[in-house]
């Protein structure tokens, strides 16, 4: 496994004659790696030549009073992952060359990146857009894998793709909980014992709303208002938002259906979590 921490040496790699047209499949992550960041690169390793992970915290996509400064970082576990994983170059670049003095262009998705965490995190999506897009042309990927945890994340990845005509087949892959359901995430080490214990909520409320579409509810109110009960019983969490959105567009309606989304997200303590599930899909 190669670490490579320069722009140029990453594109030289994935540009001919080096390249020998071999598919490059690709992971990008911001580190501090899990069992949900395993599953798209074991994925990936099955899907290309070779496989490449990058590790960065990408600054333009949090906000002024996010978690930026305290993100958790562990280089060397991650490495040992990735290595375990099969990938053949981590790509871990610095934010000085990322984003030199005069950088000044970004990506913008509009409609399906305004609502959900858009709305509430202002300007996270075109840093994520920016971010992808410059990695994509950093690594030039056949195929790029990311998680259906960040559901709007996926969904403005697509449609920068789509939009901008970017040659690489997006994957989305389902997303991996802990044993008792709750949806890994790198922000899950920020949480205490007992915030950990509040953090079920979020997997109550979608189990909730599941089960009711089950039983044949399909009034998006009732759902959304039944799964917010649930999380509005456990005293450490704040509600951010609880919407049932059409699971391609985005755009909300008053029925459910397969095909609908339910997001979810809740502040435990100081840290913001997200979830969601398709009601048409397996948990
Ligand atoms: P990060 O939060 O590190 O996530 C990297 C990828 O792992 C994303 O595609 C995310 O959806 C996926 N992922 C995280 N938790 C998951 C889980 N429990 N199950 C399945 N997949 C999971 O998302 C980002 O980084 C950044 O925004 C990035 C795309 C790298 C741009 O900076």
């Amino acid at each position: 496994m190669q670490i490579i921490n320069s722009i140029v040496h990453m594109q030289a790699l994935a540009i001919a004659p080096e390249r020998g047209g071999r598919r490059i499949t690709f992971v990008p992550t911001m580190g501090f790696l899990h069992e949900g960041h395993a599953s798209l690169l074991r994925e990936g390793r099955t899907r290309g030549d070779v496989l490449v992970l990058s590790i960065f915290v990408n600054p333009i996509q949090f906000g002024k009073n996010e978690d930026l400064d305290r993100y958790p970082r562990d280089m060397e576990r991650d490495c040992q992952l990735a290595d375990a994983c099969g990938v053949d170059i981590v790509f871990i670049p610095t934010v000085a060359e990322m984003y030199p003095q005069g950088f000044q262009t970004g990506v913008t998705v509009r409609d399906i990146a305004l609502p959900l965490c858009g709305a509430s995190r202002p300007g996270h999506f075109d840093g994520v857009a920016t971010v992808v897009a410059k990695l994509f042309n950093i690594v030039r990927p056949d195929v790029a894998l990311f998680g259906c945890k960040d559901y709007q994340q996926l969904a403005v990845i697509r449609t920068m793709t789509a939009d901008l005509n970017m040659p690489v087949e997006i994957v989305g892959m389902p997303i991996v909980r802990e044993a008792d359901g709750v949806a890994m995430s790198s922000r899950n080490a920020y949480l205490s014992a007992s915030e950990r214990q509040s953090a079920l909520c979020l997997i109550q409320a979608i189990k909730r709303a599941r089960g009711l579409y089950a039983a044949g509810e399909r009034s998006t109110s009732v759902l959304i208002r039944e799964a917010r009960a649930v999380i509005e019983q456990e005293t450490a969490a704040v509600v951010d938002y609880v919407e049932c959105r059409n699971g391609e567009t985005l755009h909300e309606s008053d029925l459910a259906d397969g095909g609908t989304l339910l997001a979810l997200a809740v502040k435990i303590g100081q840290t913001r979590l997200i979830d969601n599930t398709v009601f048409g899909e397996e948990l």
